[in-house]
């Protein structure tokens, strides 16, 4: 596969706060290929996740070039931006961002709805999904019936239900005790090793960063550096990750050395932010 799941291009995102330009982002070239394993770290307010926001396609960039699976985001409609996301992108929050009244597999049939898939075949693709993530006995409980690594679980089948080619986690074991969170990162992990999928996932646990095969450390709107390792884990030759891992370590700037992805990533699960419409079309039981 030759075309990067996402290209950033010197990417940077001000905001308009009072008059005053915040620069959250200045500057931010990288590449995600197809089946990376992703690490992202830095200090809180270093722009983390406005960088996760723009490489999903949830914002744009206010300088630079953004692609999202081969196409450039500036020449993209707000429906075509919209579609592209659903078709090639997951998203998992912190705080799970489930809908209330809603069973699981409705939660994660959702995406599917932009895809024109009919009623029968979203419940069977989004069960189907619940079992991977061993929700396969939860599939008509609500959120509020189900523990935060359960809801958790059930935003990552949502995510990858549509098949994407990369999976965006912002902090996605925040919210969740050390056990729980372990168990979802290694649902994660598994999920990226058994379908390909990119994962890149934001964290604020060093330990959790160096299992990654690559790290990018963000600090004040800014790269600070970005490595691959061969070897995950604590024995990396550059020691354990650190906010500011040693530039020692093998600089990259574009290609990344995960698996390939056999599929590209058909499929895309749209992060149900607030942004989704409401399923209305008679799910939710
Ligand atoms: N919607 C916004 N309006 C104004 N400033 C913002 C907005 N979102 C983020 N920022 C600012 O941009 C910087 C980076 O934020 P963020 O990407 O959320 O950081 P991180 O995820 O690393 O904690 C911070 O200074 C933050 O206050
Ligand atoms: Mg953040």
């Amino acid at each position: 596969m030759t075309v990067a799941a996402v290209e950033a291009v010197d990417v940077s995102r001000a905001y308009e706060l009072d008059g005053v330009s915040v620069s959250a982002l200045r500057g931010v070239s990288l590449t995600i290929d197809q089946g990376e394993y992703v690490a992202v770290i830095g200090p809180s307010g270093s722009g983390k996740s406005t960088l996760m926001h723009l490489l999903g396609g949830l914002d744009r960039p206010t300088g630079g070039r953004l692609v999202i699976g081969g196409r450039d985001v500036a020449t993209l409609t707000a429906p075509e931006l919209a579609t592209l996301r659903n078709e090639t992108i997951g998203f998992v929050f912190q705080a799970f961002h489930l809908l209330a009244r809603t069973s699981a597999v409705d939660n994660v049939a959702l995406p599917l709805v932009y895809r024109g898939v009919g009623a029968r075949q979203r419940r069977e693709r989004a069960a189907a999904m619940l079992g991977r993530v061993g929700l396969g006995h939860r599939l008509h409980h609500r959120p509020n019936q189900l523990s935060g690594g359960e809801q958790q679980r059930v935003a990552i089948a949502r995510a990858l239900v549509t098949e994407p080619a990369v999976l965006l986690a912002d902090e996605p074991t925040g919210n969740l005790d050390s056990v729980t969170g372990e168990a979802v990162l290694e649902l994660l992990e598994r999920l990226n090793a058994e379908s390909g999928v990119a994962l890149v996932m934001v964290t604020h646990d060093q330990e959790v960063a160096a299992r990654a095969r690559r790290r990018i450390a963000v600090r004040d709107g800014l790269i600070r550096s970005d490595t691959a390792h061969d070897r995950p884990g604590s024995a990396d030759p550059d020691g354990p990750a650190t906010l500011d891992p040693a530039p020692s370590a093998e600089p990259r700037s574009a290609s990344g050395s995960g698996p390939g992805h056999p599929s590209g990533g058909s499929g895309g699960a749209t992060g149900a932010t607030g942004r989704l419409p409401r399923p209305g079309d008679g799910s939710g039981r």
